[in-house]
């Protein structure tokens, strides 16, 4: 009799204290590492291939090929500078869904947007930035305008966006204007980052360009905005770009 009590204590005792560590939710240890919130590979997709949304093409970096050309370019059904059956209105089928998600939260919040300029192939970007050169000259140029097949506009996956009204278009002042700063708080959430911030001219090789909303997806746009926000070069451990080099 004595054993089979025993034996029933034992077996309280241990039960008590399995409950008392596992399933007592306030022993759990706090803070415990949430591993896959923790680890971001940094490697799941291609710097190099212009098709990833992940490329990064800069002054040092040229697209490769040079005139590469996405092939699933289309029109959002969003507001739009331009007609929309003009090519500079197009962007890759899954930027173009984010962006149209993230222009209908805007309106949500009575911020209206347009496009002001999204997909520019080899041979537009090359009229842009001669122009560039002859009206501002070439080392001033080469600060707002990037080189034919050096531009994020080439991978169908960059938009520079602007008010509905046009104020600022394109220019500093956008930051301090309600769409800016809408765009500045909320673009991650959609898989954009602002690709040339402010100070960092000396990595990117451009002038800030609170307009120019590059997507990437919204894992690495969350994953760089927790990092406060630093150019995909420094997040990525790539070389600074501030020129076309020697
Ligand atoms: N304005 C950006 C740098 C471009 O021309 O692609
Ligand atoms: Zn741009």
């Amino acid at each position: 009799m004595k054993k089979v009590m025993l034996l029933i204590v034992i077996i309280v005792v241990a039960a008590g204290g399995w409950w008392f560590i596992a399933g007592n939710p306030d022993k759990q240890p706090q803070n415990s590492p949430n591993k896959t919130e923790q680890h971001f590979d940094k490697k799941q997709q291609s710097l190099d291939d212009p098709a990833s949304f992940w490329v990064i093409t800069n002054k040092r970096r040229p697209l490769q090929p040079t005139n590469y050309s996405p092939n699933d370019l289309t029109t959002p059904d969003i507001p739009l500078r331009l007609t929309a059956k003009d090519e500079e209105m197009k962007l890759r089928v899954e930027p173009a869904a984010a962006l149209s998600n993230l222009f209908e939260a805007a309106k949500k919040d009575g911020v209206s947007l347009m496009v002001s300029s999204a997909y520019r192939s080899y041979s537009f970007q090359k009229g842009l930035y001669n122009r560039y050169v002859s009206q501002q000259g070439r080392a001033v140029a080469d600060t707002q305008s990037a080189r034919p097949g050096h531009s994020e506009h080439q991978t169908g996956l960059a938009v520079d966006v602007e008010p509905a009204s046009r104020k600022c278009e394109v220019e500093a002042c956008f930051a301090h204007t309600p769409e800016g700063k809408w765009v500045a708080e909320h673009a991650h959430e959609y898989g954009f980052i602002i690709r040339y911030g402010d100070g960092q001219q000396g990595t990117t090789g451009y002038i800030y360009e609170p307009w120019h909303l590059r997507y990437v997806g919204k894992s690495l746009a969350a994953e760089i905005h927790k990092e406060g926000n630093p150019t995909l070069e420094d997040f990525f451990g790539l070389e600074p770009a501030p020129d076309y080099g020697p």
